[in-house]
């Protein structure tokens, strides 16, 4: 089957979180099950810097473009996947992240930049770029991509269309001077269609259009049919309960596996767990934080946003500066929350290490030097970082939610008995439960051989994203109303 997976971004070309992770890994996984799948990207100034060699193959005149837009080709590197890169330099020729600014908002012409991602996503889907080359499936992905389905319903025929929401708090949303700029059907401005509480919105362009809708976890999938999680898309989403399904993410283990993580100071594995000591001491050490190899050393990686129940943690920091543990976090996001990490360091120097940023390597580091993971989410479609932590044998603490709730097993009594225990889970989202579940995780940890069970028995869980490879290969299969 030949498929044209789109997306903004992908690792190793260009990452801001878990959407390049997926990006980057699924299509390998497709083409492991021998399907002819290509990524398309936008081309980022970032990007192109690390795309290796590309090749021109295509010059389109699109509307909503004043210049002529490229389709150079090239490979995802480390892959034999084919990637399109859309080289619009007026809309991706410029320093920094693929949304926002050096300034931290949103670039102000986003719905111009990615609706000409877009129409060039559709020249692709249609083989009207000369490459003599015409998917059976369009996969796309958040709403950066939500005007394709949209768009190709227009046309006959065209191929099916499969819409992954990895969150559905980001919704591509913008003026209605914003929608009759994009030159789009007028009768599209309604409540059926792309209008939104008197705004464009991207996202409801796949949510109403796509042939498949699916998102990053069963979990997620049911809990988006709630006002609760819904973001106001809870009755259209109810509308299409038939055509959504809850698929969870996997780990590229050819990645994240501390048995050859080639980002660590010292490899370690399940029958081996030695050289897990030797990573915890390095990060003491960068961090700034004493070598006690008994203390246990929290962790914690993300984007600094309330999703990620970055307020909780802060909450109770006093509270935890008291226990003897340590903390160590990475991130960056929302300025209040970089500003009261870098105050919280301050007060804490002994026991808090903060690094705000964007640093791939040393969140391999982490994953492998912490003894827990903290990810008390407000809400999680999927979470990648549990799932890394799980196999780094770093034990996650993390909220009953999404992806959190399907990946991780609650150490109680019987789990633990039964040796099924891969961490700790809470469920209200409020400081006294996430203490109480750390001062939980905190008492199985002076038990020294319940502690190294559980510690195996996360490292032995297999989230590799075949088994999620094939779910897609099967929803791709049963697709064949619309083509
Ligand atoms: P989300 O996509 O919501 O940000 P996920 O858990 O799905 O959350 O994926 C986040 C990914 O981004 C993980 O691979 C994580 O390691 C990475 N990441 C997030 N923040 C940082 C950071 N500051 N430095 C390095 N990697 C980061
Ligand atoms: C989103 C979600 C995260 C998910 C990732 C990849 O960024 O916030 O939970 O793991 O997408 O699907």
């Amino acid at each position: 089957m030949k498929i044209l997976f789109a997306s903004s971004e992908a690792h190793p070309l260009i990452k801001t979180g878990g959407l390049a992770d997926v990006s980057g890994a699924l299509p390998k996984a497709l083409r492991d099950l021998k399907q002819d799948v290509r990524l398309v990207l936008p081309a980022y100034q970032e990007l192109l810097a690390r795309a290796g060699h590309l090749t021109e193959v295509a010059r389109l005149a699109l509307t909503g473009s004043v210049e002529p837009v490229r389709v150079l080709e090239g490979v995802l590197p480390g892959s034999a996947v084919p990637v399109y890169l859309i080289d619009a330099p007026l809309c991706f020729d410029r320093p920094g992240n693929p949304y926002s600014g050096p300034d931290g908002k949103d670039w102000p012409d986003n719905a111009q930049r990615f609706a000409v991602f877009c129409r060039a996503i559709v020249e692709l889907a249609q083989d009207r770029v000369g490459l003599n080359w015409r998917p059976d499936r369009v996969h796309c992905n958040d709403w950066q991509t939500g005007l394709v389905p949209a768009l190709l319903s227009l046309e006959t025929p065209r191929p099916a269309t499969i819409f992954t929401v990895h969150n559905l708090a980001y919704q591509g949303l913008f003026d209605q001077a914003g929608f009759l700029a994009l030159d789009l059907p007028s009768t599209w401005w309604s409540m059926h269609a792309l209008e939104f509480h008197g705004h464009l919105s991207f996202i409801k362009g796949g949510l109403v259009f796509a042939d498949a809708l699916t998102t990053v976890s069963p979990t997620y999938a049911a809990e988006i049919r709630t006002p609760e999680f819904g973001c106001g898309l809870d009755g259209l989403l109810n509308q299409r309960a038939a055509q959504l399904t809850g698929i969870l993410n996997g780990a590229d283990y050819a990645l994240w596996d501390p048995a050859s993580d080639p980002l660590l100071d010292a490899h370690f594995s399940r029958q081996s767990l030695k050289g897990k000591d030797a990573n915890k001491q390095a990060l003491q050490q960068f961090f700034g934080l004493p070598t006690d190899a008994r203390l246990p050393l929290f962790a914690h990686i993300g984007r600094l946003v309330e999703q990620k129940g970055i307020d909780l943690v802060l909450d109770i920091l006093p509270e935890l500066m008291r226990r003897p543990l340590q903390l160590a976090m990475l991130g960056s996001g929302q300025a209040a929350f970089e500003a009261a990490l870098r105050a919280a360091q301050t007060v804490y120097p002994e026991r808090l290490g903060i690094r705000i940023g964007y640093d791939e390597g040393l969140a391999h580091r982490i994953e492998a030097g912490a003894d827990l993971f903290l990810m008390p989410s407000r809400f999680e479609p999927c979470g990648l970082n549990q799932i890394y932590s799980l196999r780094y044998g770093t034990l996650p603490i993390v909220r009953r939610t999404g992806g959190l709730a399907d990946t991780v097993v609650d150490a109680t009594p019987a789990s633990l008995d039964a040796g099924t225990a891969t961490g700790f889970v809470f469920d209200a989202a409020t400081p006294e439960a996430l203490l109480a579940c750390i001062d939980r995780a905190l008492r199985l940890y002076t038990q020294r051989t319940a502690w190294t069970r559980a510690i195996k028995n996360a490292m032995a869980q297999d989230f590799s994203w075949a088994r999620s490879a094939q779910l897609y290969l099967k929803l791709y299969l049963d697709l064949y109303r619309a083509t």
